[in-house]
């Protein structure tokens, strides 16, 4: 699946560039210094560009989120570290692999909830937190309502669902949470970030990598990203005021 890197720095100059300095010579696949991996897979351009369509039903777009964070989940997967042991095929003896260490699966509501069954689906021996955040459209900070989290997380990695990163608000404070629990694995996956969102993060010093879709242009005076795709939670769910 072809993949690129790209900064925070380089985000508003075009999604799915690699940087030059920064990408891999081995393959398109690789951490940036900055720790973004861009997937840029025509099918998830396309899926990216379904969620995108101010057209797309709330059901096309459940359906595309589903499709996209498959792609997502994948290639987040590629870093994890394996296992080996032996199998028995109907043939002869093979060597299997799995998965050393399965990520807890933390789904950042609402958005992240039509991330959470792909994510699960392909790693089946996931357990899943969750964490309720909305963000006050006036500060524009997050404001949470729910957390449901083991209380140690030493030594597990956390693959962190949530399809936006705009301010960074959200995804700082559900990070952090992480963290202050001993984790120092988290992988954040995206469907859209804006550079103002990455280099909130990059700020933060917390112990994380992330892979997005796309990094869009910029942040509008509503904080919304630009060109974006709106708001993914009433995009799924439908709007409703909360505060
Ligand atoms: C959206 C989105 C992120 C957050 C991004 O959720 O799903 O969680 O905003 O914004 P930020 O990076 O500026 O913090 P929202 O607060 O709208 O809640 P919802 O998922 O319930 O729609």
């Amino acid at each position: 699946m072809a993949t690129a890197t790209a900064t925070a720095a380089g985000a508003a100059t075009a999604t799915g560039a690699v940087h030059p300095v920064l990408a891999r010579p081995s393959g398109g696949v690789g951490w940036a210094i900055v720790d973004v991996l861009v997937v840029d897979h025509p099918l998830a351009q396309s899926r990216l560009t379904a969620m995108r369509d101010a057209g797309t039903d709330s059901a096309a777009f459940r359906a595309a989120l589903h499709e996209l964070t498959t792609m997502l989940v994948y290639e987040a997967a590629r870093s994890f570290p394996v296992e080996r042991y032996p199998v028995q095929t109907p043939v002869a003896p093979a060597e299997g692999t799995r998965l050393a260490s399965p990520p807890l699966l933390v789904p950042v509501l609402r958005a992240g909830l039509g991330m959470a069954d792909s994510a699960l689906a392909l790693l089946p021996e996931s357990s899943m937190g969750f964490v309720g955040l909305a963000r006050d459209e006036r500060t524009f900070e997050p404001r949470a309502y729910m957390e449901s989290l083991p209380g140690d997380l030493t030594g597990i990695p956390v693959l962190v669902l949530d399809p936006m990163l705009a301010t960074g608000g959200s995804l700082e404070h559900c990070c952090r949470l992480l963290a202050d629990r001993g984790c120092t694995e988290i992988i954040v996956l995206c469907v859209l970030a804006a550079p103002a969102g990455i280099e909130r993060l990059e700020r933060s010093g917390l112990p994380l990598r992330l892979v997005t879709a796309s990094i869009d242009e910029r942040l509008n005076d509503q904080m919304f990203i630009v060109p974006g795709l709106g708001d993914a939670g009433d995009r799924q769910f439908g709007g409703m005021p909360r505060f």
